[in-house]
């Protein structure tokens, strides 16, 4: 194999930048090319290739997004499309791919697979709902960035004793907001992995101020519902008056932590070095701290669980 290429898909999460540079050099550190595809699958179809030599991926470590754009591509989902794609990729002399993205991303680069081109998966993305790996890139970060917005929120909670829903995202899964409420030490986290009773929420909540709480944080994950639709359920059923706080896509920006840069640039690494001793149809992962390989189809076919850990810490702390 001389000649890889690397994409990015979905949504974008700090730290893709570190993994695209992990997968050029250590392509080129092993005497061999790679190539960067532009916006995705779309970028596949179309062959809209660039080279990403050493300079290529100079100064891009830190950065947020990705440099290599991304896009959800329907195209890609059609046969002919995909059989569009495989000619591009062959006529430019690739032989191999990494695909750095989601779950969803890894459905493509399954089809890829079984069509004969060598493909290992990378997991992008903020919500850490890939099965096969402890963390997903983006996910620490997204955590940091929602903590620093929700520390400046406490102040203003505190100082007029106010209820605040704080809504964040993670698509079906409640791994960030679960994350989230212990790092910022809210009361009360709603996710989609548990029954929510409205209810039982409003005879908390009535508890909670017994305890004269100077304020209160729900951490809702967007999976669950929107923050302003609990926030009326909580008028109606308790006569709560609750602010809300949407943070949206700005937990998807930024430079990566640390964690974040390290994990982007060890998965990337390891993505690379796979598909030079032959390995395809897997993804890496992060597991006890180890570089791991699994099939691409247990990132969707296997439920990630959230740590009981962290949901008995709520309540414990809250
Ligand atoms: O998967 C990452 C994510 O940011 C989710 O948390 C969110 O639900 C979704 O993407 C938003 O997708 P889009 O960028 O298509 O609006």
């Amino acid at each position: 194999m001389n000649r890889i290429a690397v994409l990015t898909s979905g949504g974008d999460s700090p730290g893709m930048n570190a993994a695209i540079r992990a997968v050029a050099k250590t392509t080129v550190y092993n005497g061999k090319e790679c190539i960067g595809v532009m916006r995705g699958y779309e970028g596949l179809i179309d062959g809209e290739y660039i080279p990403l030599d050493r300079p290529a991926v100079g100064g891009i470590l830190h950065r947020g997004g990705t440099i290599l754009k991304t896009a959800r591509s329907d195209r890609f989902r059609t046969e002919e499309g995909r059989k569009e794609a495989l000619e591009k990729m062959r006529a430019a002399g690739i032989e191999g791919l990494v695909v750095i993205g989601g779950d969803g991303s890894f459905h493509g680069a399954k089809l890829l697979h079984d069509m004969g081109m060598p493909t290992i998966g990378v997991p992008g993305t903020i919500d850490n709902d890939v099965s096969g790996t402890d963390e997903t890139i983006g996910y620490d970060t997204a955590v940091n960035t929602a903590l620093e917005a929700i520390m400046k929120l406490r102040d203003t909670a505190s100082s007029h004793d106010r209820l605040f829903i704080v809504e964040v995202m993670g698509r079906n899964a409640g791994f960030l907001a679960l994350e989230v409420a212990v790092a910022t030490g809210a009361e009360y986290v709603v996710v989609p992995e548990l029954p929510l009773s409205i209810g039982k929420l409003c005879q908390t909540l009535s508890e909670s101020h017994v305890h004269k709480k100077s304020h209160t944080l729900i951490i809702l994950a967007e999976g669950v519902m929107t923050a302003n639709e609990m926030k009326n359920q909580l008028q109606d059923t308790g006569g709560y008056d609750a602010r809300v706080t949407v943070l949206g896509y700005i937990q998807r920006g930024g430079s990566p932590t640390a964690f974040d840069t390290i994990l982007a640039s060890r998965m990337g690494a390891y993505a690379a070095e796979s598909l030079f001793v032959g390995k395809s149809g897997l993804m890496v992962g992060n597991i006890s701290h180890r570089m791991v390989l699994s099939d691409l189809e247990r990132s969707w076919s296997e439920q990630k669980s959230l740590s009981p850990e962290l949901l008995g810490l709520v309540e414990k702390l809250n």
